[in-house]
């Protein structure tokens, strides 16, 4: 199992479109995928609840493995499983230390490599310890990012946090930023996706995706956005889907 978490510290970037796509894309592919959603908003949670194998996130920090080799077992073989998010996330990174955190939710991802071959997990927009752990306990990385320079300010930030957890995670590969909610008429957007691949230029995915209103649109209402029946669907439906290639292909399970 290969395990990928989508993370910024900054809000409203798209991590949670992101982290759902590649669950409904990799479903579409028949790879046997798992998706935690470590966010206490519990969006992904929303969009992928008919996919909700009863277990709830905190239990991951918690190292209840029997309970959740119990939810997963059969659940698995439906072939994408959510794992919920839910309120006792708060406590996380309240109040416990993050080697425990991380520790606990390396033990759960050990259990479930047993039964699916892709682990995705989603973050809160927060430098906690829930994202910290899923740092540490991932192989790949991605952050979206909007071009915007509250947004770029973050990504800044979420850099240093990078280089500071895979000194305790070296296997960790950052895929890279993924620039969302392009606007190519934007003349503000199209000088900052320069500036961005200036300054980071492996850093930087080179496929990005759109202002889509029916990416929103979708997410909204727990489809994919290649299910959205308007033409405006279909530029977002071939963006989402390079993404998803692009993703895939660099994790090693696609062609
Ligand atoms: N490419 C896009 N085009 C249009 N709307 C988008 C796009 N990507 C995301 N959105 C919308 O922007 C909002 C924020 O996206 P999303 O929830 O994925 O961000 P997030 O990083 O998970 O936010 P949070 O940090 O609050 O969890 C949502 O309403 C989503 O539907
Ligand atoms: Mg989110």
């Amino acid at each position: 199992m290969k395990t990928l978490v989508t993370a910024i510290q900054k809000g409203g970037q798209g991590k949670t479109f992101v982290t759902c796509h590649l669950a409904f894309d990799a479903y579409e592919r028949e790879l046997r995928t798992v998706v935690l959603d470590l966010d206490l908003q519990g969006n992904a949670s929303t969009t992928l609840g008919k996919f909700n194998c009863g277990f709830t996130a905190s239990g991951l920090f918690k190292g209840d493995t029997k309970g959740l080799l119990k939810a997963v077992k059969e659940h698995s073989q439906g072939g994408l499983s959510l794992i919920s998010a839910d309120a006792a996330l708060a406590n996380i990174d309240s109040s416990m230390e993050l080697a425990k955190a991380a520790t606990a939710l390396r033990e759960c991802i050990a259990v479930l490599s047993e039964y699916y071959d892709l682990c995705l997990i989603d973050t809160a927009p927060a430098l906690g310890k829930a994202m910290s752990a899923a740092v540490l306990a991932s192989d790949y990385m991605l952050s979206p990012i909007e071009l915007e320079a509250y947004s770029l300010q973050g990504m800044k930030l979420m850099n240093a946090q990078i280089d500071n957890l895979r000194k305790y995670n070296t296997k960790l590969k950052f895929l890279g930023m993924v620039p969302n909610k392009v606007d190519a008429r934007k003349p503000r957007h199209v000088a900052n996706l320069a500036a961005l691949r200036a300054a980071y230029p492996d850093k930087v995915m080179p496929v990005s995706v759109g202002l889509r209103d029916s990416i929103a649109e979708a997410l909204g209402t727990n489809i994919p956005v290649w299910e959205i029946k308007k033409t405006a669907a279909r530029v977002a439906t071939k963006e989402v889907r390079a993404l998803a290639q692009h993703v895939f292909k660099k994790m090693e399970i696609a062609e």
